[in-house]
C-alpha cells in the first residue's frame, strides 16, 4: 500500500486537522511528520470540539493507531497536557499513540531562546508562537538536540545538562531575564509521563505497515508558504511543511507515496509576519475574520485575511505533487457580492505568475472578479450548491489541473461534501 499525505497549501490552519480526523476512519494508521506545539487543528464532531497540538488528527478514530514520526519536535509537557484532556473526555490514547524514538525533544529552555530570539529581531520578529520549535530544529541540524529515545538511556540527566549549558551559554548573548529553572520539574514528570507511551523505531514500523498491505495517512502542520525552504524565508517555521517532509519525517522512500491531499481554503489567511500580497486591510477582510472566526487555535492572535492567491497556491500543487484538492471554509465567503481570485502579481511594473524570491518585494495582486454566493452550510452534494460557487471551485480547478475533491462547508464533520 501507499502513504497518502494531507498537508496545508497556504500559511497553515487551512482546516488539516478536520480533514485528517474525517479520512482516518479509512486508515489504520496516521502519522505526524513535522512540527510541533506551534500547531493547533481543531475537530469538532458530536458538538464537542477539540484542539489539537502535537497528537495526530485519527486519535478519535477507533481501531486507528497514532504515530508520532520523527520529523517531529515534542515538548512533553504540552503532550501530556493534551493527553489527559483527551483522557477526561474517554479517549483511550495510551492504546492509540507511539512515539518515535527519535523524535526531538523540546527542553524549557527552548521556548526561552524562542523569546529571547524573537525579542532581539525587534520589528523583523517572525511572529513564532514561542513553543520553542526553531531552537529545537536548530539543536537538531546542529547536532546537539536530544531525542525521545534518550530519556531511556541511564545518562540522560548528564546529557540534559549539558545542553541546558550550551543554552545558557547561547542566552548570555541576548539582553533577556530568564529564570533557568522555570518549568524543570514540570518538564522532568512529563517526561516520566511519556515514557508511559511505546516508543517505536517508526522508519521500521511505516515501512512494515506499508508492506503488510495496510493504508497510512500522513499528517501535516503548517503550510507550504511556511516551508523552512520554499515559504517566504525568513518568516517560516523551521521544518519541511512540504509533500517531501512525509519521507524526511517518517522514513518513506518517496515512490510509497500516494494520493497528496493539499488543503486550502477559499481566501486566505495568515498570523505572524511576513508576505501576504492579497491581505485586506478594509472592512472585507475584517468581515472574513469574524464570520471565519479567525483567530489562532494556539495563540488566540487574530489571523490576517485576505482574497484567494492562486499563484502561491499554484507555487504549493508544484512543489508538494497535489493530486487532490480540499477546500475549505467557502461559507464564510457567502453574502459577499464579488469574490476575488489573485491569478497573477504586478512587481516592479511588470506581470508575472511566479513567486518571487525577494520576500520584500512589493507585489501587487492582479484580480478577477467571481459572482458571490449564498449559505453553503447545508449542501452535503456538489448538485446542491449554488452555480455561482460551482464555477469559483472549476476556474480552481482550470488553474491548479487537480479536482477538487472535498468540499468543506461549515467546521463539522458533517459539513463535508466528498466529489
Ligand atoms: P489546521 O491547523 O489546518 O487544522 O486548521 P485550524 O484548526 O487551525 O483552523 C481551521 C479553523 O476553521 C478551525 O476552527 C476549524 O474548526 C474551522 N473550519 C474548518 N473547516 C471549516 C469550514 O469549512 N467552514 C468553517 N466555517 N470553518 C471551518
Ligand atoms: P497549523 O499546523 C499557522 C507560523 C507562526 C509564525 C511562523 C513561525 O495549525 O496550521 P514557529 O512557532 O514555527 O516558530 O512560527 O509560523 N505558524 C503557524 N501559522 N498555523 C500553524 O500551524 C503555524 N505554526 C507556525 O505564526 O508566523
Ligand atoms: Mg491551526
Amino acid at each position: 500500500m501507499k502513504a497518502d499525505v494531507i498537508l496545508g497549501l497556504q500559511w497553515g490552519d487551512e482546516g488539516k486537522g478536520k480533514i485528517v480526523d474525517l479520512l482516518a476512519s479509512r486508515y489504520p494508521v496516521v502519522a505526524r511528520f513535522q512540527g510541533g506545539p506551534n500547531a493547533g487543528h481543531s475537530i469538532h464532531f458530536g458538538g464537542k470540539s477539540y484542539v489539537l497540538r502535537s497528537i495526530p488528527s485519527g486519535i478519535f478514530r477507533e481501531g486507528a493507531l497514532n504515530i508520532i514520526g520523527n520529523g517531529v519536535v515534542l515538548d512533553p509537557i504540552t503532550f501530556r497536557q493534551e493527553c489527559e484532556a483527551l483522557i477526561a473526555d474517554g479517549v483511550p490514547v495510551k492504546d492509540r499513540i507511539y512515539i518515535s524514538r527519535k523524535a526531538h525533544l523540546i527542553l524549557p529552555t527552548h521556548r526561552i531562546l524562542d523569546a529571547a530570539s524573537e525579542a532581539a529581531k525587534g520589528k523583523a520578529k517572525i511572529g513564532s508562537t514561542l513553543k520553542g520549535i526553531g531552537p529545537a530544529y536548530m539543536d537538531k541540524t546542529g547536532r546537539n538536540g536530544m531525542r525521545v529515545g534518550d530519556t531511556e538511556a541511564a545518562d540522560f540527566m548528564d546529557r540534559l545538562s549539558v545542553l541546558r549549558q550550551r543554552h545558557f551559554s547561547v542566552l548570555r548573548q541576548y539582553d533577556y531575564e530568564y529564570d533557568p529553572d522555570a518549568d524543570l520539574k514540570e518538564w522532568l514528570s512529563a517526561v516520566e509521563y511519556m515514557r508511559g507511551f511505546k516508543f517505536i523505531d517508526s522508519e521500521y514500523f511505516a515501512n512494515e505497515v506499508l508492506a503488510s498491505g495496510k493504508a497510512m495517512l500522513c499528517e501535516g502542520a503548517q503550510g507550504t508558504m511556511l516551508d523552512i525552504d520554499f515559504g517566504s524565508y525568513p518568516f517560516v517555521t523551521s521544518s519541511s511543511t512540504v509533500c517531501a517532509g512525509a519521507c524526511i519525517g517518517l522514513g518513506l522512500p518517496p515512490h510509497s507515496i500516494g494520493e497528496v491531499y493539499g488543503i486550502f481554503k477559499a481566501y486566505c489567511t495568515r498570523v505572524g509576519s511576513g508576505p501576504f500580497p492579497t491581505e485586506l486591510f478594509d472592512a472585507t477582510g475584517e468581515e472574513i475574520r469574524k464570520k471565519g472566526f479567525e483567530f489562532g487555535a494556539v495563540t488566540k492572535r487574530p489571523r490576517r485575511t485576505g482574497w484567494l492567491d492562486l499563484v502561491a497556491l499554484k507555487y504549493a500543487v508544484m512543489i508538494d505533487g497535489v493530486t487532490a484538492l480540499a477546500m475549505m471554509k467557502s461559507d464564510v465567503l457567502a453574502g459577499f457580492d464579488k469574490v476575488k481570485v489573485a491569478v497573477a502579481y504586478k512587481v516592479d511594473g511588470k506581470t508575472v505568475s511566479h513567486v518571487p524570491y525577494d520576500t520584500y518585494a512589493e507585489v501587487e495582486p492582479v484580480y478577477e472578479e467571481f459572482d458571490g454566493w449564498g449559505d453553503l452550510t447545508e449542501a452535503r452534494s456538489y448538485e446542491e450548491l449554488p452555480v455561482s460557487f460551482r464555477k469559483y471551485v472549476e476556474f480552481i480547478e482550470s488553474r491548479t489541473n487537480v479536482p477538487v475533491k472535498i468540499l468543506s462547508v461549515g467546521p463539522d464533520r458533517s459539513q463535508t461534501i466528498i466529489r
